[in-house]
């Protein structure tokens, strides 16, 4: 949606091989319609992704913008997260005119109610959960599943609500395993066939202690296993609602930098693509409304 709105509106479109990375290593690869054709069906990024820590110095940056500055680039799309938007942000303030587009599966990112990746994430998890029921009911067993998040328990609340679970242990309410075995075993004694508890990456007590714990408790009932779902939910293919989200919110994007706005996260307020400015976004994280 950036390459196809920037090229409509007259601009050249560059992309960065690998994030970051690219641009500290020059790797910038001019991008036509034909490009970005038929990528919209598959998950993950044709352009890579990479971590790069040498894009938190200033000479990192400074690199960066020397290889952009030489292609005549005047401006940036970021596509990314809480990591990636600080860096934009630092290049923004170096004089380079950067916007964002906020996507990632963690769901913590300021500025949207829902960040590109979420939902297909989401839905990955669910069908899990709803294929590991199967094998629970059949073994009267009850299963710790975790979740991705960072420190946001979106995927797992939301995880744990859609599918139909005992419980979610998130990080932004504390669960103590002594909740987690009284859940379990009450759903056990009023006959259910199997228990689920969603559990974030990042919650305080992990998915190994608390299965540990249980282990301990034979008043539980359930016979206890855990499975990690891990980057099984960063593959697959996007849903609708993704890749309507990633299309609205890259085009406003790119019609913004255009326009000449830049130093904000595009993102999906209430229903509109909403710019907000790098200062609210950076060094904040958001979590789920504990209500
Ligand atoms: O931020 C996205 C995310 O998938 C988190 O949910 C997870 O904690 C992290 O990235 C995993 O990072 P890596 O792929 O580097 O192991």
């Amino acid at each position: 949606a950036v390459t196809r709105v920037a090229i409509d509106q007259g601009a050249k479109v560059y992309g960065s091989k690998n994030g970051y990375y690219g641009l500290l290593h020059n790797e910038l690869i001019p991008l036509e319609l034909r490009n970005v054709g038929g990528v919209m069906q598959h998950g993950g990024t044709f352009l890579g992704s990479a971590r790069a820590p040498e894009f938190k110095t200033v000479e990192g940056r400074q690199m960066a913008l020397q290889h952009l500055r030489a292609l005549g680039i005047e401006g940036l799309v970021v596509i990314g997260g809480n990591g990636s938007q600080t860096g934009a942000s630092a290049l923004n303030d170096m004089g380079l005119p950067v916007i964002g587009v906020a996507s990632t599966i963690d769901n913590d990112l300021i500025g949207s109610d829902i960040t590109i990746g979420v939902d297909t994430a989401l839905n990955i998890a669910l069908e899990a959960i709803d294929r590991l029921k199967v094998t629970a009911s059949s073994h009267r067993r009850a299963f710790l599943v975790e979740v991705m998040g960072r420190d946001c328990g979106y995927l797992a609340l939301n995880a744990a609500i859609a599918g139909g679970a005992e419980g979610a242990v998130i990080p932004e309410i504390e669960t103590t395993p002594e909740e987690v075995v009284a859940d379990l075993q009450q759903s056990y004694e009023r006959g259910k066939t199997n228990g689920i508890i969603v559990v974030a990456e990042g919650a305080k007590h992990g998915w190994q202690e608390l299965l540990a714990y249980c282990n301990s408790q034979p008043e539980i009932g359930f016979e206890l296993r855990g499975v990690t779902l891990g980057h099984v939910q960063r593959g697959g293919t996007p849903t609708a609602y993704d890749r309507l989200l990633a299309t609205r919110l890259g085009a406003n994007a790119a019609e913004r930098l255009i326009a000449g706005e830049h130093g904000c996260v595009v993102g999906m307020i209430r229903g509109r693509e909403t710019a907000t400015p790098y200062s609210e976004v950076v060094g904040r994280t958001k979590g789920v409304d504990p209500k």
